[in-house]
């Protein structure tokens, strides 16, 4: 049985900066994913906090939203078969270091906070995510 799910991406500063918009962009392609909305914004670091107010009390949240809001990224709504694992999955490891080959972090992360991407992790969050940047 079919499980179309829709899933938030963000191409992230050092990525942006890099040029990989395109080739991050093609992996979701390859990898059957459809884009359904992008749009390519810098935020401020008030916004930043708003989204990653999960993880407000670890002790990288502010360097990780002084980062987000560093330069400009790209939001990109991804749909697919069970889109939230397999983008995740597709991502790799949080830390590039330990992703699998074949994977964006481990092709293109320099570091753990320089990751090149971000990606949903639950259906639930997937909603809040995609409403966050796209809300109408
Ligand atoms: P992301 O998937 O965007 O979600 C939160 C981000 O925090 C994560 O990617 C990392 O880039 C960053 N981060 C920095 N330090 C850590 C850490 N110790 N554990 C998890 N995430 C971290």
């Amino acid at each position: 049985m079919s499980n179309v799910e829709k899933t938030l991406s963000i191409i992230k500063p050092d990525a942006v900066e890099r040029n990989l918009e395109n080739e991050i962009k093609e992996m979701f392609k390859n990898n059957g994913f459809s884009i359904i909305k992008q749009k390519k914004i810098q935020i401020e670091k008030s916004e930043a906090e708003k989204f990653y107010k999960v993880h407000e009390t670890k002790p990288f949240y502010n360097d990780l939203c002084t980062y987000l809001s560093s330069g400009p990224i790209v939001v990109i709504v991804l749909e697919k078969d069970n889109a939230v694992f397999a983008n995740r999955k597709l991502m790799g490891d949080t830390n590039p270091k330990d992703a699998d080959e074949g994977t964006i972090r481990k092709k293109y992360g320099i570091s753990i906070d320089k990751n090149s991407v971000h990606g949903s992790d639950s259906v639930e969050n997937a909603k809040i995510e995609i409403d966050f940047f796209f809300k109408e």
